[in-house]
């Protein structure tokens, strides 16, 4: 009842007061009894007021609650519910209303949902990007971007690109996706410090569905891998090629010689043959390498995994170079510990050992000392070859494992190597899943350590 006497419902109340006042009125020259009168008059305005409570209660109140999720509902709330029975009228109504918040929610979740995910497409993408619209004014732009060019989001968020792009390349971009309305892709060169990075520029005109141009995209994409693979293979074509025409020059002009009548000197013909001889030899060895190094570097190459022990690998070939530290008056000691057995592809392991025994023969003067040593050093068999000969600058040592590096190309050409062993000793250490490690020092000797896993 108390709620009679507050707004809204407290008008009604007087309103009802002056119904009543005025059926009083109208009732008073019929009237001889006045107590009668007054008993009535008070019996009809309790009866009004109790229908005035029952309609409030029914009616007014959940339209009221209505209005005001309504209002919630367009402020955003859209997790507001009302009571809902469904018997009566209003209790229609508030299921309506429940049923179009739930719908304005879940549309809400869905756009939520699909804001977040092009937020992590366009900030996880490996691209930078950024969205101009027709005014020109920057709309949207990824971490990578800022990340590429400095700055931080919100100096660039809706400001005009060509007022705060600081790259001439990115801005003739826009412009020519603007004026040509087609797409446009460029590349150009960025440094960041003394660093170098190779770019490649789209820009791409948006339109709308009537063909309006609406603005344009930019993906700027970092090619500097690419670029570095690019010119990684152009050295190695034309390493190749080098590589082979200095033994076919050298066959082709002896064979010449010979032919045109070099052959009446029996010792002349005999050297010139050898020379021809040793040249192919070369090349053949060259090309096997290189098959070596394809293959290692397939993806699908698998390695043939016995149990081995290492001086089954080792056992024919010490004598070998034994007798080539001889013929050099270098002297190979050779330290091997019992029964070091492990898993591995004896014969890539084999190549590791011939390698660097060839290395520390090669690059050893007369008189030096080879060591050779085989041991197990906790989950690994550590190979260990060191030499004392002419070591390797340190500024160098990261290089040597590049395909056809040498130190010094002219000492390397006259012991006939081409710079590629080390490269296939990398290789096959690292499909073995071991590591390779070197301590040289220039004119006191070089030793290489490969582990490999138990
Ligand atoms: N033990 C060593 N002492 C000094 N320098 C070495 C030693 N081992 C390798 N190097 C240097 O590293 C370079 C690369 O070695 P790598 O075995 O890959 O090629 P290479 O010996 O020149 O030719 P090959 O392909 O015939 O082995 C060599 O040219 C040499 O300069
Ligand atoms: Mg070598």
């Amino acid at each position: 009842m108390n709620e009679l006497f507050q707004k809204p419902l407290f008008q009604y109340v007087i309103i009802l007061f002056f119904i009543v006042l005025g059926t009083g009125a109208v009732l008073f020259p019929f009237m001889d009894n006045y107590l009668v009168l007054a008993i009535v008059l008070i019996i009809e305005y309790i009866i009004f007021l109790v229908m005035l409570s029952y309609f409030s209660k029914a009616f007014i109140k959940p339209v009221e609650k209505a209005i005001e999720t309504m209002e919630e509902i367009q402020k955003g709330n859209y997790d507001v519910r009302l009571l809902n029975n469904p018997d009566t009228m209003v209790g229609a109504l508030n299921t309506k209303i429940n049923g179009l918040a739930s719908n304005l929610n879940q549309l809400t979740m869905k756009k939520d949902l699909r804001l977040e995910q092009l937020n992590t497409l366009v900030n996880n993408t490996e691209s930078s990007l950024i969205l101009i619209d027709e005014r020109g004014h920057i709309q949207l732009i990824n971490q990578k971007f800022i990340e590429m060019f400095g700055g931080e989001l919100k100096h660039y968020q809706d400001q005009l690109y060509y007022d705060i792009l600081d790259n001439d390349a990115c801005i003739k971009a826009v412009q020519k996706a603007f004026v040509s309305e087609k797409n446009i892709k460029e590349s150009f060169t960025h440094y960041i410090g003394i660093n170098r990075f190779y770019y490649e520029i789209s820009g791409i005109p948006i339109f709308n569905e009537h063909n309006n141009l609406k603005g344009a995209v930019l993906v700027i994409r970092d090619i500097t891998e690419l670029k570095k693979l690019e010119s990684m293979r152009k050295d190695f074509v034309a390493n190749v090629s080098h590589e082979l025409r200095t033994p076919i020059t050298s066959i082709k002009g002896f064979a010449e010689t010979l032919l045109d009548g070099g052959m009446s000197n029996e010792e002349t013909t005999r050297d010139f043959l050898r020379i021809i001889y040793n040249e192919s030899n070369r090349m053949q060895l060259l090309i096997e390498d290189l098959l070596t190094l394809s293959r290692l570097e397939t993806e699908n190459f698998r390695l043939v995994l016995h149990t081995v022990n290492v001086k089954d690998i080792t056992k024919d070939l010490i004598p070998t170079f034994m007798y080539h530290a001889e013929a050099k008056k270098l002297t190979l000691h050779v330290d091997m510990e019992e029964n070091v057995i492990f898993k591995a592809d004896k014969e890539r392991v084999k190549q590791i050992f011939i390698n660097l025994l060839d290395n520390a023969i090669n690059y050893t003067p007369e008189n030096g000392q080879i060591y050779l040593k085989v041991e197990k050093k906790d989950e690994y068999v550590h190979i260990n070859v060191s030499d004392t000969g002419i070591g390797i600058d340190q500024n160098k040592i990261s290089r040597i494992f590049e395909r056809f590096y040498r130190v010094d190309k002219a000492r390397s050409r006259n012991t006939g190597g081409t710079g590629l062993g080390l490269a296939i000793v990398k290789h096959i250490v690292e499909v073995h899943e071991g590591k390779i490690e070197i301590e040289s020092e220039v004119n006191k000797g070089t030793s290489m350590h490969v582990y490999l896993p138990l």
